[in-house]
């Protein structure tokens, strides 16, 4: 197992779980499968291979929504020949500018939601995003007995415990492995592969327009309004990002994992989001100077009943796992009681990485109806109390206009309110008329240092809000 640069000394060494390694496991499985037919004699690959007539059925699929993500999904649906899942329907609006001719004679194409909510297809795949219709949809599906999957991170974030309940209720399923992280499977693995483990704590990089954005002011110290462009002109950003830059993406992510690791019910509007605006390259230059570099970060603690969760821009050490994720890609890191840390790295957006975990979450579904039904197991989230008062060193950047008196100011503010200065840093070179400077305090409650924030804001020195980020070690 490999010890990353950044881990302090005597650390338990993270286990890395790259989608690309896991995709290279399934295609040597198969190699090895696919050998394993060709030179097994005849009687011995009739016992292996049960004949067609033994077979289950195959799991008749709707897919409701054929934008990127669906569209990708049938492809791989067409492209299949396993005789597992079966496609069936496709939905869309306007729905005859949608068709295509790789799609086979046999798959019927509606607008209309009614036709798939009464036809005899196992599994309905929601992806048209957005709260409305999606929600009536999706309870539509589970109340007539069909399983659903589903990317919608909105609906999820927002309904996931209830809709969780219904499909129980119904004795079907609803899975949601693509809502977070796109084609990472670290959903699959909360819910699956660590649900042995009593996880405590989950952090991540689960927006890829504000990665690709910090990635680029670090690497070619650019201001924040030409990265933001640059995103937009490379389809990265949509022409109003404000729910990635100022956080609204990635805490519904967040309280999604939330809800699958730490088995909690959080609403998004809970979790305290910062936005990334005010971070500038002469940020990357200080924090630089810190060993550190920043990131967007989303963490979640669970400590007794309260959920400790935040959302924004954080210093991280520059040879950390999350120091070293550049451009667009997604990092999810997970702390358990028993099975220690765990790492989740890949494509976290884009229709094919996408469909992939979507065409996953069918594969599952279609193999528990194979395994025959189960007892139903009740769901139960606890409701903590959410706060984002997090204990940890503090990065202040100010912007002043120069004069004398400036750090005596500022000290006997921090002094007061009990906030012990760890460093000072002033870059030279700077226009005395717009001056950043840094101060960084040592570890300090978050609720103790904002009245001190507020206090110094109104400084008549000061330029802009101080922008106050914590520091992760
Ligand atoms: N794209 C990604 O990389 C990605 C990654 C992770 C998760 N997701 C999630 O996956 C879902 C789909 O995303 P996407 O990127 O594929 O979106 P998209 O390209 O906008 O596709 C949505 C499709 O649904 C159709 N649609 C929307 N509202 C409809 C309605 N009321 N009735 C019928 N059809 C409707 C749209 O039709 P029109 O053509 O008429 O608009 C479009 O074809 C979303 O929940 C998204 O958050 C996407």
């Amino acid at each position: 197992m490999p010890i990353l640069p950044g881990m302090p000394p005597g650390a338990r060494p993270l286990r890395f779980y790259f989608a690309e390694a896991h995709v290279a496991r399934m295609i040597k499985k198969s190699f090895i499968l696919e050998s394993t037919l060709h030179t097994t004699p005849p009687e011995q690959a009739m016992d292996a291979n049960p004949a067609p007539r033994d077979r289950p059925p195959a799991c008749r699929v709707a897919l409701v929504g054929f934008g990127t993500v669906g569209r990708a999904v049938a492809k791989i649906l067409c492209e299949r020949s396993d005789g597992l899942l079966h496609l069936t329907h496709i939905c869309n609006r306007n729905v005859e500018r949608k068709k295509q001719p790789w799609v086979p004679s046999d798959v019927i194409w509606t607008e209309d939601f009614q036709t798939i909510l009464k036809s005899d297809a196992d599994i309905v795949i929601e992806l048209i995003g957005g709260l409305h219709p999606a929600e009536n949809l999706v309870r539509g599906a589970l109340q007539a007995g069909k399983s659903v999957v589903t990317a919608n991170k909105q609906l999820i974030a927002r309904h996931g415990p209830d809709l969780l309940q219904l499909a129980s209720a119904n004795g079907c399923q609803l899975e949601f492995g693509a809502s977070v992280a796109g084609g990472v499977p670290v959903l699959p693995a909360l819910r699956t592969g660590l649900c042995g483990d009593r996880l405590h704590g989950i952090a991540g990089i689960l927006n890829g327009t504000c990665n690709y954005i910090l990635s680029r002011i670090e690497t070619v110290r650019i201001p924040f309004s030409e990265a933001l462009e640059e995103a937009q002109a490379r389809g990265y950003a949509e022409a109003d990002a404000s729910e990635d830059l100022d956080g609204g993406d990635a805490r519904a992510k967040l309280s999604i994992l939330a809800l699958a690791g730490l088995h909690v019910r959080v609403s998004p509007e809970e979790i305290r989001a910062r936005t990334i605006r005010p971070v500038d390259a002469v940020d990357f230059d200080y924090a630089a100077e810190l060993g550190c570099t920043i990131r967007q970060i989303s963490r979640a603690d669970l400590k007794a009943t309260t959920l400790f969760a935040d959302v924004g821009p954080s210093l991280v050490p520059a040879s950390s796992p999350f120091g070293r994720v550049q451009r667009n890609l997604n990092l999810v890191l997970t702390s358990g009681e028993y099975g220690g840390d765990m790492a989740f790295l890949g494509a976290g957006a884009g229709g094919d990485p996408t469909a992939v975990a979507v065409v996953s979450d069918l594969m599952a579904v279609a193999e528990s109806f194979a395994a025959g039904p189960r007892p139903r197991r009740a769901l139960q989230f606890a409701s903590p109390k959410v706060s984002c008062d997090f204990e940890t060193p503090w990065y202040l950047r100010f912007l002043v206009k120069d004069q004398p008196g400036i750090i005596a100011g500022l000290a006997a503010i921090l002094s007061a309110h009990q906030l012990n200065i760890d460093a000072v840093l002033q870059k030279p070179g700077f226009d005395k008329a717009a001056l950043p400077f840094v101060i960084t305090l040592e570890p300090c409650r978050d609720a103790q240092l904002h009245p001190a924030l507020q206090e110094m804001s109104a400084l008549p020195f000061a330029l802009k809000p101080c922008l106050c980020l914590p520091i992760l070690r």
